[in-house]
């Protein structure tokens, strides 16, 4: 991808996500963008593919939008020339990217990989946090509850299921550092995840006026 293309994509998907508050703004693909990038370069991997697979991994996400068969991503990718090979390879990889409960996919190539272990690092750390509250905020979900986390959920109970935020790190977040691909995202997803078990802690002390 040329300079040109990437500056001309990037205003492309800062415009399509200008109306999210749900988490997958154009921060978040700008975020996994450029972690992805870096762990690509670490890891040996296709910079073309997994940048593309980066920017375009939420646009026909089925929680925002109606796409079928990808359309958002092949739209963009035909209005760069992106050829039929690459795109190809590109949508193989956004339909496994997305976290499904105890169905979740690890895409098969080391480019796909890089990217999922990209979009689960952004869930998890000091922004995972922010997200989920933000998510929670947005569904009239309660901070926390007496209710208990639900483990091992498939994909259909994951989607439909209503938890209270504070659940929500036992049921998803803390569970991603350990299903990260890369070694290099297994490092990050370790401080991220270390983050957040010191974020809980304090939490729940505050919570029975402990501090
Ligand atoms: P993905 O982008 O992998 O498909 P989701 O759409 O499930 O993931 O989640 C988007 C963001 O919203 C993530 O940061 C996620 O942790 C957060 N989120 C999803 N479900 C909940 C929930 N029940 N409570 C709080 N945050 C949530
Ligand atoms: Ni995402």
């Amino acid at each position: 991808m040329t300079k040109e293309v990437l500056d001309s994509l990037l205003s492309d998907l800062q415009e399509f996500f200008k109306d999210d508050y749900s988490g997958h703004d154009f921060n978040h693909t700008m975020r996994v963008y450029k972690l992805a990038n870096n762990i690509a370069i670490q890891e040996h991997a296709n910079l073309e593919i997994v940048s593309l697979a980066a920017l375009l991994h939420d646009v026909d996400d089925v929680k925002l939008t109606q796409s079928i068969n990808y359309q958002n991503a092949r739209l963009l990718m035909n209005r760069y020339g992106i050829d039929k090979a690459t795109q190809e390879e590109v949508i193989a990889i956004i339909q496994d990217v997305s976290f499904k409960g105890n169905q979740s996919k690890s895409p098969s190539t080391l480019e796909g990989k890089i990217v999922q272990d990209a979009d689960r690092l952004d869930a998890i750390g000091a922004i995972g946090i922010a997200r989920a509250f933000t998510f929670g905020g947005n569904h009239n979900r309660p901070l926390y509850n007496d209710e208990k986390p639900e483990r091992n959920m498939d994909e259909t109970s994951y989607r439909q299921h209503q938890s209270s935020t504070i659940n929500h790190f036992y049921e998803k977040l803390l569970l991603l550092k350990d299903m990260m691909n890369t070694e290099c995202a297994r490092v990050l997803a370790d401080q991220r995840h270390q983050f957040m078990v010191n974020y809980l802690e304090e939490f729940f002390d505050e919570v029975e006026g402990k501090k």
